[in-house]
């Protein structure tokens, strides 16, 4: 993975947050609200926060006196993120690498995270990092984009680019959010990092966005695609958004945008 795939930064966060958080993930984000409510946690941890869509579904689901530990890679992500949730004391936001968590063994009840395994270079310790500071009846919920196929808008952005950079079209999409989908492989890491009750489970939904442009913003400049796109040809970024736009619309018609997302969803115990 190169290392621009997990830089969430410059104009990435506003955008990201904007357009992509209410397209594909806040829905995704009450999933994990439920899960995470169900488990009733004292003390929780949620790594790859970004700009907050989990942390404030989560916050919103669980009572007054819990202690709520936000962190994420990228600062600047972590700042929208306090901005739009400041004033609740129950949250800390930390930056924080998932792989190396600044934490004590057996802090937390529950750790969550929301589509961040499939930025981590090192699954095995990120997920050791995840038993370490859980406590030992507690619970990792965590989910992952299913293949690129089952996640329309993104596959036709990624084929869309091709037209625009066929010597070298960017990847992104195909090789970091929708990389990591093989549930055998998600099983045996958690396995190899000590985890032993794995519960994994398929989840599709559908994305909605109000227009083919607002959906081609959204992936081409909400994401480290946009960098991606940039390193290519930085006077090219509108031109990829718009033959994005182009290509969904002519899939989508001319309105509102709706496509298939799928995720893998997965509740592991130590
Ligand atoms: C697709 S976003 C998901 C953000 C948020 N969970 C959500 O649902 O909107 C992936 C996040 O992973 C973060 N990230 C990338 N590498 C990371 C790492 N090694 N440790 C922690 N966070 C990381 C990025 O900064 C980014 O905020």
């Amino acid at each position: 993975m190169p290392d621009t795939d997990k830089v969430f930064a410059g104009s990435i966060p506003r955008l990201y947050d904007e357009y992509l958080v209410p397209m594909i993930f806040a829905v995704y984000a009450e999933d994990i609200a439920r899960r995470v409510a169900a488990l009733s946690p004292s003390a929780l941890l949620e790594i790859a926060a970004g700009t907050g869509a989990v942390t404030r579904a989560v916050a919103a689901a669980l009572p007054r006196g819990i202690r709520y530990v936000a962190t994420d890679l990228n600062e600047p992500m972590l700042a929208v993120a306090a901005q739009r949730q400041a004033g609740d004391d129950r949250i800390t936001w930390r930056q924080a690498d998932g792989m190396d968590l600044p934490f004590a063994d057996a802090e937390f009840d529950v750790v969550c995270c929301q589509f961040g395994a499939m930025f981590f270079p090192d699954r095995i310790r990120a997920y050791g990092e995840v038993k370490r500071v859980l406590k030992g009846d507690g619970t990792f919920v965590f989910n992952v984009w299913d293949r690129i196929e089952d996640n329309v808008l993104a596959q036709e952005a990624t084929v869309a680019l091709e037209e625009l950079f066929p010597d070298d079209p960017p990847r992104f999409m195909v090789r970091t959010p929708h990389g990591y989908c093989d549930k055998s492989v998600i099983r045996s890491d958690l396995e190899r990092a000590g985890f032993r009750d794995i519960l994994i489970e398929t989840r599709p939904e559908i994305s909605r966005a109000p227009s083919a442009e607002y959906a081609a913003i959204a992936l081409c400049q909400g994401t480290p695609l946009r960098s991606e796109i940039e390193a290519r040809d930085a006077g090219k970024l509108q031109a990829a958004t718009d033959i994005v736009a182009e290509a969904i619309r002519t899939r989508h018609g001319p309105g509102p945008v709706e496509g298939k997302i799928q995720a893998i969803v997965i509740e592991a115990r130590g």
